[in-house]
């Protein structure tokens, strides 16, 4: 365990003495400072919004993520104190390739105590998570998203890009991640997801995003914009993209009413994905990419159904998501 730990206890003396003088604007200290945890959608960091008067007398807020080397709510599980730091370097690099406003700004990067302090997108966004429960899938919102994920990937195909600080570094977190995001995949159908994993070794890898997850996907008044950037990875795009579609096709398998929904939400990523990537890469890549992205949505419904990050959903609905999942992760699927 690291020996700082950002808690209820500290976290106002926290951002008023250790935050405040390191963030681009100045902060009224002697106003009063109030926060609130945010435990909704984290189970691996400890979050906070902290609401406070800037000098100018303007209100606002910052959130402030922290990490320890182990998971939050199962603190037997280890994991890597860096990736606050990664966090960090992501959001940074992401911001030039999307621009302003897509992820939070990074206000300030404390190395010593493991925190970020990032822009607040608010709190009244909604969380495409929610909105999934609610059954609004959202299909205005697909062609940014299509959009986005392309710009990333053909901006970053075959140039080889890290964040993290060496090519063993990244590898051994690549193989921790892919470890925990194809183990109901290799549970199902080992040889299938093995052949997978090494498409993706000699595939042209390209920045991802890593978590491209609805509760990792924020609407509010001013756009759609997205968090949660510690498992940005060089790999294959097509587990970025079949891993934001599979939850699309999740709710396709799971609610009847919403299929026509679905289907037009899923046709938008695709063509938007397609079209965008057209711009730098070439047809026979892309081609190759769909195809493989169609082989991740499977990992990930398997992921979703018995893997590490399950979804809780009516026996007989159940058999049908494992049965699509089994067969996309070996297809020649339809869903891009
Ligand atoms: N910059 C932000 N603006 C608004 N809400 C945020 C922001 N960052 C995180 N959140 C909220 O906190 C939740 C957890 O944040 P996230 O970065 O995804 O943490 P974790 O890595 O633990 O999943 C998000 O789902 C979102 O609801
Ligand atoms: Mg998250």
């Amino acid at each position: 365990m690291t020996e700082f730990i950002l808690s209820k206890e500290n976290v106002l003396d926290y951002f008023k003495f250790q935050a405040s003088p390191n963030l681009p604007f100045k902060v009224d200290i002697n106003a009063p400072i109030t926060f609130k945890e945010i435990d909704k959608f984290t189970n691996v960091n400890f979050l906070f919004r902290v609401f406070f008067l800037k000098r100018n007398g303007n209100d606002s807020s910052v959130i402030l993520k922290h990490s320890q080397n182990y998971v939050k709510v199962k603190p037997e599980i280890h994991n890597d104190v860096q990736r606050n730091h990664t966090e960090a370097k992501a959001l940074k690099r992401c911001s030039e390739i999307w621009g302003k406003g897509v992820v939070p700004e990074v206000y300030y990067h404390d190395d010593k105590h493991n925190v970020n302090v990032l822009q607040d997108f608010g709190e009244n966004c909604l969380v495409l998570a929610d909105e999934f429960d609610k059954g609004k899938v959202h299909p205005e919102i697909c062609k940014i998203l299509g959009k986005r994920l392309a710009v990333l990937h053909s901006k970053t195909l075959g140039k080889n890009e890290i964040l993290r600080k060496t090519h063993t570094i990244e590898s051994v977190f690549r193989e921790y991640f892919l470890n925990f995001k194809m183990a109901g995949s290799m549970k199902v159908e080992k040889k299938e997801t093995l052949k997978l994993v090494n498409e993706g070794n000699t595939a042209k890898g390209a920045l991802l995003w890593g978590d491209p997850v609805t509760k990792n996907i924020l609407i509010s008044m001013k756009g759609v914009h997205f968090v949660d950037f510690e498992g940005a990875f060089l790999w294959d795009p097509a587990f970025d993209l079949g891993h934001m579609v599979a939850h699309w096709v999740l709710v396709y398998l799971e609610k009847d009413d919403l299929k026509s929904q679905v289907e037009i939400s899923v046709n938008i990523i695709r063509e938007e994905y397609k079209k965008e990537m057209l711009k730098r890469i070439g047809k026979k890549e892309i081609e190759g990419i769909l195809q493989r992205g169609n082989n991740y949505i499977g990992a990930t419904l398997l992921h979703r159904m018995v893997g590490m990050s399950r979804f809780k959903i009516p026996k007989k609905k159940a058999e049908k998501v494992l049965q699509t999942g089994v067969e996309l992760l070996r297809s020649e699927g339809s869903y891009l």
